[in-house]
């Protein structure tokens, strides 16, 4: 059976959809089947694999007008599927909040087609609403994107609570695959301390690969191309490519929320207590 993971970080352009594209992309070349779903009105993913969004997309298949099958598509990728998102998305949150169980609203649109892949990403929009909720309900595993700086250590202590709820109440399956460094500057102490310290906390929920800042990943959706096809020796790539290689190797990364989330506390607190970090800010 195949894996859903979702993408979240309630922090904006952490590197979410980037992610999700180039992971997507380095799964298919894996020979993964792979389903990207566009779950953020900004409709960034789509755009990225070179989709334009229209209405055949993740709100219509929400909104019973076309059933899941009629909205994947093919990407440019062999193996690699989209299933897009438009602006009306932005409308869904209100709409799904009057309805009943409107937190697996998600999970019941992509059952039919769970099967059909070997692994399902679904990027979630910079907040903690309705929709990423539902992105949550519908995975099996989340993937945390983080940014090297001092203010991303801000908003995790929230995201854990929200997925320890998520974990009691609608999907108890539900596991943090884990954490992975972006857009990494090693020549600022800043990062390589942020590093540090959220690897001594989250050890083997962190992946040892970082993405480094890379002009190349953020050209790269201009021309409607993940990266593994529009510079594939470009570091930012080959980074890409190396955490795609630990994903599938499936390390145990499975320590409960619990313990985690007394880990956030210290670090944001240690954070705050560095001195290097108090010298900086
Ligand atoms: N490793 C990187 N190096 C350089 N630029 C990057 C890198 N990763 C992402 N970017 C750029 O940073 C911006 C934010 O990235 P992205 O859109 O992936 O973040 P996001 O978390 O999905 O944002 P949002 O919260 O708005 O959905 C984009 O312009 C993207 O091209
Ligand atoms: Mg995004």
């Amino acid at each position: 059976m195949g894996k859903t993971f979702v993408f979240v970080n309630q922090k904006g352009g952490v590197g979410k959809t980037t992610s999700a594209i180039n992971i997507g992309a380095y799964l298919a070349e894996a020979g993964k089947r792979t389903l990207l779903v566009d779950f953020d009105s900004q409709a960034n993913l789509s755009g990225g694999v070179g989709i334009k969004p229209d209405n055949k997309g993740i709100y219509e298949i929400l909104a019973g007008k076309i059933t899941v099958q009629e909205s994947v598509r093919r990407t440019i990728v062999e193996r690699l599927f989209v299933i897009t998102a438009n602006i009306d998305l932005s409308g869904a949150t209100v709409e799904l909040i009057g309805k009943a169980n409107h937190e697996v609203y998600l999970k019941k649109a992509l059952e039919p087609v769970k099967n059909n892949f070997d692994f399902i990403l679904i990027d979630c929009p910079p907040s903690l609403g309705v929709l990423t909720i539902n992105g949550l309900a519908a995975a099996d595993g989340v993937l945390i994107p983080m940014q090297t700086e001092y203010f991303a250590l801000e908003g995790l202590t929230l995201l854990l609570q929200t997925i320890k709820r998520i974990q009691q109440s609608l999907n108890s399956s539900l596991n943090i695959e884990g954490i992975f460094f972006t857009m990494y500057d090693g020549r600022t102490r800043l990062a390589q301390d942020v590093v540090r310290q959220v690897s001594a906390y989250f050890k083997d929920k962190v992946y040892s690969t970082i993405i480094p800042r890379n002009v190349r990943l953020s050209e790269a959706p201009s021309h409607g191309l993940p990266i593994s096809r529009y510079d594939p020796v470009c570091p930012g790539a080959l980074a890409y490519q190396s955490l795609v290689s630990e994903i599938l190797t499936g390390k145990e990364k499975n320590p409960p929320v619990a313990g985690i989330l007394e880990n956030v506390n210290n670090v944001t607190q240690a954070t705050k207590q560095s001195p290097l970090l108090e010298e900086i800010l």
